[in-house]
C-alpha cells in the first residue's frame, strides 16, 4: 500500500519537470532502489498464474521467462537502475544502446512529451557511457550474469554503433559492444534502426544482415535484430528472409517512427502502435512462427499487448508506457493482459500466439 502510493506520487511529480530531467531523476531515483525498504513477495505475473492461465515465455538462445513483459531498450542506457527495474517486475531489460566509445548524444532538448497523445518523440543520438564503463557495472552487480539460472531477469544489450564510425567499420563497432558483454548479457539486439544516428538505417540489406551472420558465427543465435517501422514491404520481408537464413535469435519489431513534426525524430507510443503491429503481420507472413519475435511500440493496455501476440510476437517490451504511467506499470498491464486473456477465451499465451492469422 504504502509502496503504491510512493510510486503512484513519484510518478505524477515527474511529469511536471521537462521530459529528460524527469528521465534523468527518475533514473537517479532508482539506482538508489528505493523499493527494497518495501520487500513485496506478489511478483505481478504470480497474479495469472492463480487465474490458470499461462504466462510463461521461452525465447530460444534467452530462455525461459516468467512473463513477457520487458523493458524497451533506452530507458536505462548506461545499466545504472537494474536492481530497481526488476523489482518493478519486468522480466527482460534491454541496456543500451551500447556504442564502443562513450558519446553526448544530440544537443538538448533531444527529448519531448506529447501527454495528449500518450507520444513521445525523442532525438537523443546513443548518448552512453560506452562499453568499458558500462560492462564494468554491469559486472559488478553479479546476479545478473549470463547463464544464472537465479538471476531474476535475463538483460540483453542493444548495440549501436559510435556516430563517427564509417558505415565500413559499422560491423567492427558492433562485434565490439558484443565482445565486452559477452559473458554478461543473456542476449544481444544490434540496433539498424534508431532514426538518429546519420547513415545507421541504410545499413538494414539483406547483404549486411549475411555478412553480419558470417562474422558472428555461432554466436549468431544469440543476436536479435530490431528494425524500424518505416520500410515499405517488400523490402522489410526481403530482411526478414535474410535474419531467418542468417540465423539470428529472432526479431525486435519496432523502434520508433522517423518523424518531422512537430520535432524532428523518432515517434514512440500510442500513434505507433498500428503501423508497429503491421509490421509484425509482415513478418509472420514470411516466416508463419519459425522466427522468435519481441513486439515493440504503442503497447498502454493489456490488450495491446495481447494484440502483439496474437500477431504471432512471443514476447513484448514497453518504453513510453513507463514514462507516462510509472512504476506501477508492469503489474497493472499483467493485470490487464489476464482481463484480456479470459475474455478472449485464451488460457495462456502459448495458445495466442498467431490466432490472428
Ligand atoms: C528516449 C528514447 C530513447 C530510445 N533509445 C533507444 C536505443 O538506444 N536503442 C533502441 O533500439 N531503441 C531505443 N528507443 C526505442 C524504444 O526501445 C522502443 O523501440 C520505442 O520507444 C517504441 O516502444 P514504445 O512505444 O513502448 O515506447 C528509444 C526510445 C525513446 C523514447
Amino acid at each position: 500500500m504504502v509502496r503504491k502510493s510512493l510510486a503512484e506520487i513519484g510518478a505524477k511529480a515527474l511529469q511536471l519537470l521537462p521530459p529528460e530531467a524527469a528521465h534523468d531523476l527518475g533514473m537517479q531515483l532508482l539506482a538508489l532502489d528505493p523499493l527494497r525498504f518495501f520487500a513485496d513477495d506478489s511478483a505481478p505475473f504470480a497474479v495469472l498464474e492463480r487465474q490458470g492461465l499461462g504466462c510463461k515465455v521461452n525465447l530460444p538462445g534467452i530462455g525461459e521467462l516468467p512473463h513477457p513483459i520487458g523493458l524497451a531498450a533506452g530507458f536505462d542506457k548506461n545499466a545504472v537502475a537494474l536492481k530497481a527495474l526488476v523489482r518493478l517486475g519486468f522480466s527482460h531489460i534491454e541496456i543500451g544502446a551500447v556504442t564502443p566509445r562513450p558519446q553526448t548524444g544530440n544537443p538538448k532538448p533531444r527529448l519531448f512529451r506529447y501527454r495528449e497523445d500518450l507520444a513521445l518523440i525523442n532525438r537523443m543520438g546513443f548518448n552512453n557511457d560506452g562499453v568499458t564503463k558500462i560492462s564494468d557495472r554491469l559486472r559488478s552487480n553479479g546476479s545478473f550474469v549470463a547463464n544464472d539460472s537465479c538471476a531474476a531477469c535475463a538483460v540483453g544489450v542493444n548495440i549501436g554503433k559510435n556516430k563517427d564510425t564509417p558505415p565500413d567499420g559499422a560491423i567492427d563497432d558492433f562485434m565490439e559492444v558484443h565482445a565486452g558483454f559477452k559473458d554478461l548479457a543473456r542476449f544481444f539486439v544490434i540496433n539498424l534502426s534508431s532514426p538518429n544516428t546519420p547513415g545507421l538505417r541504410e545499413l538494414a540489406t539483406p547483404e549486411f544482415i549475411a555478412e553480419l551472420a558470417r562474422q558472428f558465427g555461432p554466436e549468431i543465435q544469440k543476436i536479435w535484430i530490431k528494425f524500424d517501422p518505416d520500410m515499405n514491404r517488400d523490402s522489410f520481408q526481403k530482411l526478414v528472409e535474410a535474419t531467418g537464413v542468417g540465423g539470428f535469435g529472432g526479431l525486435v519489431l519496432t523502434n520508433t517512427q522517423r518523424v518531422n513534426k512537430p520535432e524532428s525524430g523518432g515517434l514512440s507510443g500510442q500513434p505507433l502502435l498500428g503501423r508497429a503491429n503491421t509490421v509484425l503481420e509482415w513478418a509472420w507472413d514470411v516466416h508463419r512462427g519459425k522466427i522468435p519475435m519481441i513486439g515493440v511500440g504503442g503497447i498502454m493496455s493489456g490488450g495491446d499487448i495481447l494484440d502483439k501476440i496474437v500477431r504471432g510476437a512471443n514476447a513484448v517490451q514497453i518504453y513510453t508506457a513507463l514514462a507516462f504511467q510509472g512504476p506501477l506499470v508492469v503489474a497493472n498491464l499483467m493485470a490487464g493482459l489476464g482481463v484480456e486473456m479470459r475474455q478472449r477465451g485464451f488460457s495462456s499465451l502459448e495458445a495466442a500466439r498467431g490466432a490472428h492469422y
